[in-house]
């Protein structure tokens, strides 16, 4: 089959409204048919919050980190369609060669989290802690948040962190600088930094709509080692510390997992902390007849109720929390992407400019070389 030059055509664009009354199934088929007839030119990585209708048709599944590896290391396929967030389609883009084309069915699926941050914020930011600080901070940021800030990190000597190595990068930052400014998870940032014995007094977080500076206990400021962007995660913000307390009370044996994006409390209150890699490992290696409740978004949640029948899994949100842009990846959008790929067009491009690239790929790169 002749298959256009890259750049040739491509497009930006939304959905046609058919493809939301067209049969499942036959949106099914067509894109299994779709991904044979390209075969390793093709290549669909699928985050583990994804639907299960798309995620069916992942090539490889995995948390952030797995998922940026796993870009980095496919220099085969021409096409990479990725399901998950814009921020990882960027990451895809970012570490592909020039040959290969990112695209991301639905461009309305961002992320909250890394829109709480951008580049003129973190520059003033960066302006005051100087001010009050000196040369003695290095920029960190989780791999959720936007280009332009990776760019900005790598700029300046840091690097990115997921939730699988964050402390380890903590420790390689803290080598380097006295002191770390941690974009744009707060949270991920405290529960980090508190478990390599940072109290909390040493932290302080900084208010990118204020611009206000403010320690998270009270202390000598001297002593402060990592400022906290204030960001969170809108589905993991979700759960609280009357939710853990009430399975306390009415089911003390069920063991309580959950995401580092938690809040603090969250965290301190649960039994173990991880990644969405290390909770699926926590439950696979977990006895039969064990009772979990987890603490992350709902599709993990429910495929992992099902994929792991013989434990007791619960969300440990009663409500549950889907993560809303992550769904906005759904099988007709697929279907969609797919089809227009086949008649030589490619919608929804994710093209990140050469020089902002570069620098974010400094700071992806110091992380990757610590991760191979
Ligand atoms: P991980 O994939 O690193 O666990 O992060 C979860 C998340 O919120 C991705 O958007
Ligand atoms: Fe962003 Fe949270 Fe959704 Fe992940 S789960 S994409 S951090 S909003």
């Amino acid at each position: 089959m002749a298959f256009m030059k890259l750049e040739e055509r491509w497009d930006t664009g939304l959905m046609p409204e058919r493809y939301k009354s067209e049969d499942a199934l036959e949106l099914a088929e067509r894109v299994a048919r779709i991904k044979r007839r390209f075969g390793s030119r093709l290549f669909l990585p699928g985050h583990h919050y994804q639907k299960d209708e798309v995620i069916a048709f992942a090539d490889a599944t995995g948390d952030s980190l797995q998922l940026a590896q796993a870009g980095a290391a496919n220099r085969k396929a021409e096409f990479i369609v990725f399901l998950g967030v814009h921020f990882m389609a960027e990451t895809a883009d970012i570490l592909s060669s020039d040959r290969q084309a990112v695209l991301l069915p639905d461009l309305r699926a961002g992320c909250s989290m890394a829109d709480m941050a951008d580049r003129h914020q973190t520059e003033r930011c960066w302006e005051a802690l100087t001010e009050r600080f000196g040369d003695t901070v290095i920029p960190v940021t989780y791999v959720n948040s936007t280009a332009a800030i990776k760019a900005f990190v790598g700029r300046r000597g840091g690097a990115t962190v997921t939730s699988s190595n964050a402390a380890d990068m903590l420790k390689w930052a803290w080598q380097r600088k006295k002191r770390i400014l941690f974009l744009p998870d707060q949270h991920l940032g405290r529960n980090t930094a508190f478990r390599l014995g940072v109290a909390r007094r040493e932290m302080a977080v900084w208010d990118p709509i204020g611009h206000v500076l403010q320690q998270d206990e009270e202390g000598p400021w001297e002593d402060v080692r990592i400022i906290l962007w204030k960001g969170h995660c809108s589905v993991h913000q979700n759960f609280t510390l009357q939710q853990v307390q009430s399975i306390r009370r009415n089911d003390p044996e069920r063991r309580i997992i959950v995401h580092p994006e938690c809040s603090f409390e969250v965290v301190q209150a649960a039994d173990e902390v991880g990644s969405t890699h290390r909770i699926i490992k926590a439950l696979e290696a977990a006895p039969s007849g064990s009772r979990w409740a987890v603490g992350t978004e709902m599709n993990l949640v429910n495929r992992l109720k099902r994929q792991l029948s013989d434990k007791d899994i619960v969300s440990l949100s009663p409500q549950m929390c889907p993560c809303l842009t992550m769904n906005r990846i759904d099988l007709p959008h697929l279907a969609w992407t797919l089809d227009e790929l086949e008649q030589g067009r490619l919608v929804n491009r994710i093209q990140v400019d050469g020089q902002t690239a570069a620098d974010a790929k400094l700071a992806l790169d110091r992380m990757l070389e610590r991760d191979s």
